[in-house]
């Protein structure tokens, strides 16, 4: 097993690095070594999410640095800083439909700040063995199955939107730096995630939240769209495994054995949300509403996950069922955090996103 001292997550003001956060503090992780968030704080990033954790530590075992990942410079000053021994890679333009309005951002951020901070490292770490760049990235490198199989490891990246191919470009990048400059890595690819402090752009909180303020639940062409869910706590104590335990140079992915047609998925939460709000389940269906098709909007997502599992022991803690209904009672519960973001350019994103439909 290998142990680190001072860990620095990029991106862990968003919704999985700040639950990455949450988990290496519980006594869960194991983990008794310090945090360094870097983050930009873009409209995905929330203070909030982490409002408990900086009562808490900040100052002793948590630090915030409040930066752009493609800043070069300032991140050699953080490595050398707070003297970091692993990264956690996950700061990243992540909506798939943003990417499409705007690919710029993607490109930026995603390719040349993986390139900005991989480089640091090259720089500040030089030979050095007992430290580690974990790159967090997705199943949708390696594109859209039809009904039948799985993506391994092995499958060749086939990305069909800008923020997948941005991601990509990423994952090639970090594997680069271990071939040719024996930089330590590791990287995860993993499917949807859900639960707690998820922008809601993405689907289940869209689709809460629209429930709760009886607004049209908007699905994408024809409903039958599939995707594999994972509980985001689940996601997490995987890659603590792999940064711990995994093989140097090589990925391995993650995913919940847990493939949903999007109309299946909305109906469910129709039925979870109705028991909590103590209405009749048809009052909230009579909401759903097909509305025009993403471009190129990826058919399948299914993830074999044995390597993670039968290699490092790895297991999913949350069912489904379970996982859902935590994830509605916390939004519904949440509604302050739900206000600091349902204002202004949230609400110009989804007038955007939603109107062409
Ligand atoms: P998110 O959009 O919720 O959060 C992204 C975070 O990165 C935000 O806090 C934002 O402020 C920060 N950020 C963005 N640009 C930055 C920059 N230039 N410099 C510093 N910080 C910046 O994303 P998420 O859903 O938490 O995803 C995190 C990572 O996990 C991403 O790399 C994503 O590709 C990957 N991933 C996500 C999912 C999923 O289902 N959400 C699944 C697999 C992999
Ligand atoms: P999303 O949460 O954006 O994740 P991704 O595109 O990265 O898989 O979308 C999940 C699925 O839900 C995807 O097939 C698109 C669909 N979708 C809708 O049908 N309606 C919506 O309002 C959103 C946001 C997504």
């Amino acid at each position: 097993m290998r142990a680190y001292k001072n860990i620095l997550v990029t991106g862990g003001a968003g919704f999985i690095g700040s639950n990455f956060i949450h988990y290496m503090f519980s006594p869960s992780s194991g983990f008794k070594g310090n945090i360094i968030n870097l983050d930009k704080l873009t409209y995905a990033g929330n203070p909030l999410n982490l409002e408990e954790i900086e009562k808490k530590e900040k100052g002793k075992r948590y630090f915030f640095e409040h930066a752009d990942i493609c800043d070069l410079e300032n991140n050699i000053k953080l490595l050398e800083k707070y003297n970091i021994d692993a990264i956690v890679h996950l700061a990243a333009e992540s909506h798939v439909d943003r990417s499409i309005h705007g690919p710029g951002a993607f490109v930026k951020t995603n390719i040349l700040g993986t390139y900005s901070l991989i480089e640091a490292c090259r720089t500040i770490w030089k030979n050095r063995k007992d430290v580690l760049f974990h790159h967090v990235s997705t199943d949708e490198v390696f594109g859209s199955l039809g009904q039948e199989g799985f993506f391994i490891e092995s499958t060749s990246y086939d990305p069909r939107s800008p923020y997948s191919a941005s991601k990509a470009s990423s994952d090639h990048l970090v594997m680069s730096y271990y071939h040719t400059f024996d930089l330590p890595v590791t990287m995860t690819n993993c499917s949807n995630n859900y639960g707690p402090y998820q922008f809601p752009e993405k689907l289940i909180p869209v689709m809460i939240y629209n429930m709760i303020e009886r607004k049209p639940l908007p699905v994408y062409g024809d409903g039958k769209n599939i995707r594999d869910w994972l509980y985001v706590e689940d996601h997490n104590s995987a890659v603590w495994l792999v940064m711990q335990k995994g093989n140097i140079g090589e990925s391995y992915n993650i995913g919940g054995d847990n493939e949903w047609e999007n109309i299946h998925l909305v109906n469910t939460l129709c039925d979870i949300v109705a028991r909590e709000i103590s209405v009749v389940p048809e009052e909230l269906k009579s909401l759903i509403t097909y509305v025009k098709d993403r471009p190129g909007h990826d058919r399948r997502y299914a993830i074999d996950c044995n390597k993670l599992k039968n290699d490092l022991g790895w297991k999913q803690s949350v069912t489904f069922k379970k996982g859902l209904e935590k994830t509605v009672k916390w939004y519904i519960e949440n509604q302050k955090w739900a206000q600091s973001i349902r204002s202004g350019d949230y609400l110009k994103w989804m007038d955007t996103n939603y109107k062409e439909r």
